[in-house]
């Protein structure tokens, strides 16, 4: 995932503790909760990039019981997995990372299943703790039920009520806790080590910190959220779909902002990361998955789908193709309705029509396939045609097999070439060929019976009754 670098600006150590021990029964799903994708990536996927977008020293994943699955799943994640066994809250979630952490380090607490914070919100809020400080993220919600509410007195945060503790009139505060919070590895130890379970959840509250350091005078600064979006989580498939649009519309504007011009920025979907050249034009409904690269002045057709590709500079897809695994080079033409299986390379200025399949092969420029063909284990020069209706036929039943067609050939209509073959250079292959040997260079391979006339052939008739 692309995310901006922002540096730290705490003046100590940075350990980043990412909560994620939740069943997310709420999901109703076999797949673990942080593990449901947001863009193509898991959620914690995201808020993992995002710490990492801060150096920090280290990041620690509190994981829970069964949680064993996600753990496997990111087995490349630069973390460091924690186990916490027993789900007791928030305060008993963090306790586990503790051991872990230099007392003189930064802690700075995410949740694995809020994936929008950006890295600039908590360098800012980091900056905010101060050498010693906590430093709280808050946020103003019309409708705060469920979260904990900040309880001032005198101007001044004095500590964290949760709404199943809250009295009537705190209930009516709006000021809320988003749960994110930066605060010294050492003192943050010492009050976690207090909490007690005396609530009405019985559980260890990590917001009761708060109280803690207010008693020990160390300054709290709650730190508002200037866009209450990136605090959300994902409960339900319904915030998830939420957060997928919030998504969809950053990475929209991302490529609007790089110059690329987008029919609807809200029927794009990125599922892993796009680069695009200047001018780059994407029509409506299109699918971007994993790694793909789009030279200066694409075109990308309205429905397409395309999966870890590059596209060179000029080339026009036009809707409504699906392309995995293709390197297709400058220039070229491609659709409607082709379909690239893994891998294809193209180089310039080849032309790949409609209803053609292109699979594991390379074209050589100029090269043009316009209808209805099958191209798969093929290498193939410049400036072949190959006719509509032409089949590759690589696959005995056992084993596939690679067919070489040179510079210059022009297969006819309805051909089929049995692998392994090569079709010489400048050859032509007659149209409904199924040609099983090589066809020499610069000649005329026929291979089908000859046309003959029955001259006293009748077509059946009904018998009369
Ligand atoms: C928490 C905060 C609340 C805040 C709200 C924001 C506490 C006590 N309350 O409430 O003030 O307004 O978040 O959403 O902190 N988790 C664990 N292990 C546990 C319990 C929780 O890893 O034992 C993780 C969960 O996976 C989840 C996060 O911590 O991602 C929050 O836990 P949850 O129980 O949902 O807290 P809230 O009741 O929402
Ligand atoms: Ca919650």
């Amino acid at each position: 995932m692309a995310r901006p670098s922002a540096r730290t600006a705490a003046p100590r150590p940075l350990s980043v503790v990412i909560l994620a021990a939740g069943e997310g029964k709420r999901m109703r799903s076999a797949l673990p909760k942080v593990l449901q994708p947001l863009g193509g990536a898991p959620l914690l996927t995201h808020v993992i990039a995002t710490a990492r977008a801060l150096e920090p020293q280290a990041i620690y994943v509190v994981y829970g019981a069964g949680g064993e699955r996600v753990r496997a799943a990111l087995p490349e994640a630069p973390v460091q997995w924690v186990l916490q066994s027993e789900r007791l809250g928030t305060g008993h979630a963090l306790r586990q990372a503790m051991p872990h952490i230099p007392a003189g380090h930064e802690v700075l607490v995410l949740y694995g299943d809020v994936p929008l914070i950006r890295a600039a919100t908590l360098a800012a809020l980091i900056g905010r703790a101060g050498t010693g400080g906590v430093a709280l993220l808050t946020v103003r919600l019309e409708s705060p039920e469920g979260y904990g509410r900040i309880v001032r007195a005198g101007g001044r945060v004095r500590r964290i009520v949760e709404q199943q503790d809250a009295s009537a009139r705190q209930r009516g505060i709006r000021e809320c806790n988003t749960g994110v919070l930066a605060a010294p590895a050492g003192p943050l130890q010492r009050w976690l080590a207090q909490l007690t379970r005396g609530n009405s959840q019985g559980e260890y509250y990590l917001t009761d910190v708060i109280a803690l350091a207010v008693r020990e005078k160390v300054p709290v600064e709650p730190v508002p959220v200037a866009d209450p979006q990136e605090v959300l989580g994902v409960n339900d498939k319904a915030q998830l779909a939420q957060l997928e649009a919030l998504q969809r519309a950053r990475v929209a504007r991302e490529l609007m902002l790089g110059g690329v011009t987008l029919a609807d920025p809200a029927r794009l979907d990125v599922r892993g990361t796009v680069s695009a050249g200047r001018d780059v034009f994407i029509d409506v409904n299109v699918v971007f998955e994993g790694r793909v690269i789009l030279g200066e002045g694409v075109r990308i057709g309205a429905g397409c789908v395309v999966r870890d590709s590059e596209i060179g500079a000029g080339t026009e897809v036009h809707p409504h193709c699906v392309i995995e695994r293709a390197r297709i080079g400058e220039r070229c033409s491609i659709g409607p309705f082709a379909r690239f299986r893994p891998s294809a390379t193209l180089a310039g200025e080849v032309h790949i029509g409609n209803f053609v399949e292109v699979k594991n092969s390379e074209l050589g420029s100029g090269s043009k396939a316009n209808h209805l063909a099958y191209v798969g284990d093929a290498t193939v020069g410049a400036r072949v045609n190959i006719g509509a209706g032409t089949i590759i036929a690589n696959y005995d039943g056992a084993l596939k097999h690679r067919t070489v067609i040179e510079d210059d050939v022009h297969t006819g209509s309805n051909s089929v070439l049995v692998a392994p073959i090569t079709i010489g250079a400048g050859a032509t292959i007659a149209a409904g060929s199924t040609v099983t040997h090589a066809a020499p260079a610069g000649k005329l391979t026929v291979a089908r019976a000859r046309q003959t006339v029955i001259e006293h052939w009748r077509r059946p008739v009904k018998p009369r009754r």
